[in-house]
């Protein structure tokens, strides 16, 4: 059944690299859009290391990396859109640019495609009403990293018609996920608590508490955590961070979602986490997480 849909992704960042991974192996036809080629390149790389490691380790057969690479096509060109059954935006945390992102594929998309965006923090209902198409806007927030992470946090707007959450709650499942019911609210469940969390952990660095070294193992052993949050905010990048708290902060007024000091100051260091290979830990950046 899988292999008769397609799904697009938009943007091919550190979650849309994530989700077309899961989209591929799930068997459908996967569309992956960017504005340039080198992000392109670049999530295809990581997807076929990522791939070839779960063949190593034996969660998928000799071959198959190849078989779900032949599903993963990438374009700078949003009219390949076209035939998608499913569009899930994962672009840069900003409401202009989601905007105008939708605006465009309402034109290119047949009308039963539904939408869906990964933002964090900005409100689905928003996204959706400059989208064109708000009765089929849902939104779908998977967790970092979206290849080794079940986890989808699923979010009606308000003028989201049943028929499409209920559809997308299918296809969800369909791609091997796990998903859960949330309220279109700043940070839906997870990071409601996640980004105040990490910023108390942030400036206990900064304070010289301890170090990220310690302050992970203290969180791993005493909440069983797999990943420590300094780890974890690693891999979130400091850029991101900082759009997170700006949103999340703008929206509730919470003083512990605004950005630490900390991290503005190691993203003018370019200690942006996994992906410059220098954030709270150090990292060799050809590595990806899970691969
Ligand atoms: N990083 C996380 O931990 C995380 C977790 C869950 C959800 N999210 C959400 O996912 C979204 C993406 O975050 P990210 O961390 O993957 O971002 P990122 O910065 O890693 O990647 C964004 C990608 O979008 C592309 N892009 C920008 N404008 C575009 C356009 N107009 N058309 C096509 N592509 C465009 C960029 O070239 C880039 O490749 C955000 O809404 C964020 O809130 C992030």
């Amino acid at each position: 059944m899988n292999a008769s849909k397609t799904i697009g992704i938009v943007g091919c960042g550190t979650m849309g690299t994530g989700i077309a991974i899961v989209a591929a192996r799930a068997g459908f036809k996967t569309r992956i859009y960017d504005l340039k080629p080198e992000p392109l390149e670049n999530a295809r790389k990581q997807a076929a290391a990522f791939l070839k490691k779960s063949v190593e380790r034996g969660k998928l057969a000799a071959g198959e990396d190849a078989q779900i690479m032949a599903q993963f096509l990438t374009t700078t060109e949003a009219k390949e859109f076209a035939d998608c059954d499913l569009v899930i935006e994962a672009v840069f945390e900003d409401l202009k640019v989601k905007h105008s992102i939708f605006k465009q594929l309402n034109d290119i998309c047949p009308a039963h495609t539904i939408f869906a965006s990964n933002t964090s923090t900005i409100s689905i209902t928003e996204i959706a009403g400059g989208s064109g198409r708000a009765d089929r806007f849902v939104g779908m927030h998977f967790c970092l990293p979206a290849q080794l992470m079940k986890l989808v946090e699923m979010s009606p707007g308000m003028n989201t018609s049943d028929a499409t959450f209920e559809a997308a709650w299918a296809l969800c499942e369909a791609l091997g996920q796990k998903p859960v019911r949330t309220r279109d609210t700043p940070g839906f469940i997870l990071n409601y608590f996640l980004i105040p969390f990490n910023n108390d952990v942030i400036n206990l660095i900064d304070q010289g508490v301890a170090d990220a070294a310690n302050i992970d193992l203290a969180v791993k052993t005493a909440l069983g955590y797999p990943l420590g949050p300094l780890e974890l905010l690693d891999m979130v990048g400091m850029d991101t961070q900082l759009l997170l708290c700006d949103a999340m902060h703008g929206l509730t007024n919470e003083p512990r979602a605004a950005c630490p000091p900390l991290v503005k100051r190691m993203i003018g260091a370019g200690r942006l986490g996994r992906k410059t290979g220098q954030g709270f830990h150090t990292y060799d950046s050809s590595k990806i997480f899970g691969a």
